[in-house]
């Protein structure tokens, strides 16, 4: 049987995960798991990029952990494994650095608007997505399923393969970014123009997977629409109801022309009190398997422990192929061509 391509995603451990996250990402790494040869990362280096505390990190790993769990990532089929367990990737990273260039680091999105305003920025900001290029092609990935915002970190990514199979040989496998079509950029509830994130000062910006029916229910009620009532998919003209639309066909698994057409003549509040249903419908299923996980978390720190063990096997032999080829480390003694002969002769 062939091999199945390789896909590598990761997802910080920054706080609670929301239904941005799940619909943009986590939905189709679960849903894909049998297409693949998975790996998924809890790239807890990459939340060291901003202030944090530590107890609060380690606790957010694990819980970000039974989360993926929950949602349906089957350590059966998938490696999940959190990123400082293995090494290799921060030795990568300082490699893939040295190939890179400042100008481009600061160009990317990401950089600028963490930075923006910033007196004293972080390094690891600027160098974030090089670690995130290191999470990749330590794996040879072949796909990287993420949201929208990850397209310019991907596209780096590569960037940085092909420079260094340009320098150093074929090394790398050069990866390309898995983004759908819908469900690739879910809005803030209460901004529809701004990205739904964890970072957002609003909790109503956002519904987290482990919000309660009831909360569920307050923060689609006051979720903003648009002036005019009617229910139609227009980015443009109707951001907001656009937004809701999208979660409601991905969750309902009901096209958007369909939902069109099933609330013509009808009201933002129906609209809005379905969608709410719709949403704790598939929640409540994973917030029982979370519950679980939650009461057990021996078992998540089990399957975490055997995932990096499989990811360090396979990070390891990456990183000897790339030792050799840098020209790292000693030579070999039977790849020295002078001989003992010779030595003993160029010092008479
Ligand atoms: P992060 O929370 O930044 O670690 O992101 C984890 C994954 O969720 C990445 O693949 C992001 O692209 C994706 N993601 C984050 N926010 C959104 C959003 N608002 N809509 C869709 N995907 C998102
Ligand atoms: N930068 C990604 C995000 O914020 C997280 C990430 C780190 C990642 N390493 C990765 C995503 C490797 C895909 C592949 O969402």
């Amino acid at each position: 049987m062939a091999a199945k391509p390789r896909v590598l995603s990761g997802i910080q451990p920054t706080g609670g995960i929301h239904i941005g996250n799940y619909l943009g990402a986590i939905r189709n790494w679960v849903a894909q798991q049998d297409q693949y040869d998975n790996l998924f990362c809890i790239v807890d280096l990459h939340a060291m990029t901003l202030p944090y505390d530590a107890q609060t990190l380690r606790a957010r790993t694990l819980e970000l952990a039974s989360v993926l769990l929950a949602a349906g990532i089957d350590p059966a089929r998938s490696v999940l494994f959190v990123q400082s367990d293995v090494r290799e990737h921060t030795e990568l990273c300082w490699i893939l650095g040295t190939l890179a260039t400042v100008g481009e680091l600061r160009r990317m999105t990401q950089f600028k608007e963490k930075s923006k305003g910033n007196e004293r920025v972080g390094a690891g900001i600027l160098f974030y997505p090089v670690l995130q290029a290191a999470d990749i092609l330590l794996y040879d990935a072949a796909y990287v399923p993420v949201g929208e915002d990850q397209k310019q970190h991907i596209e780096l990514t590569r960037d940085l393969a092909i420079r260094f199979n340009h320098t150093f040989g074929e090394t790398f496998v050069i990866p390309e970014p898995d983004i759908k079509p819908t469900g690739a950029r879910i809005m803030s509830l209460t901004n529809p123009l701004k990205k739904m994130s964890k970072s957002d000062p609003d909790p109503d910006s956002r519904i987290e997977l482990r919000d309660p029916p009831d909360v569920i229910r307050r923060k689609i009620r006051r979720a903003v629409t648009d002036s005019e009532t009617v229910i139609r998919y227009d980015e443009e003209h109707k951001p907001a109801i656009s937004n809701l639309l999208t979660i409601y066909s991905l969750f309902a698994d009901i096209p958007i022309p369909e939902l069109e057409q099933r609330y013509a003549g009808k009201g933002y509040g129906e609209f809005k009190r379905d969608l709410a249903e719709v949403i704790i419908e598939k929640l409540t299923p994973l917030q029982a398997r979370l519950a679980e996980y939650d009461a057990h978390p021996e078992r998540v720190i089990a399957i975490l422990t055997e995932g990096a063990a499989r990811a360090r096997e396979l990070a390891a032999a990456k990183m000897a192929v790339v030792r050799e080829r840098c020209g790292l480390g000693l030579p070999r003694l039977e790849s020295l061509t002078i001989s003992p002969l010779q030595t003993a002769l160029s010092s008479q």
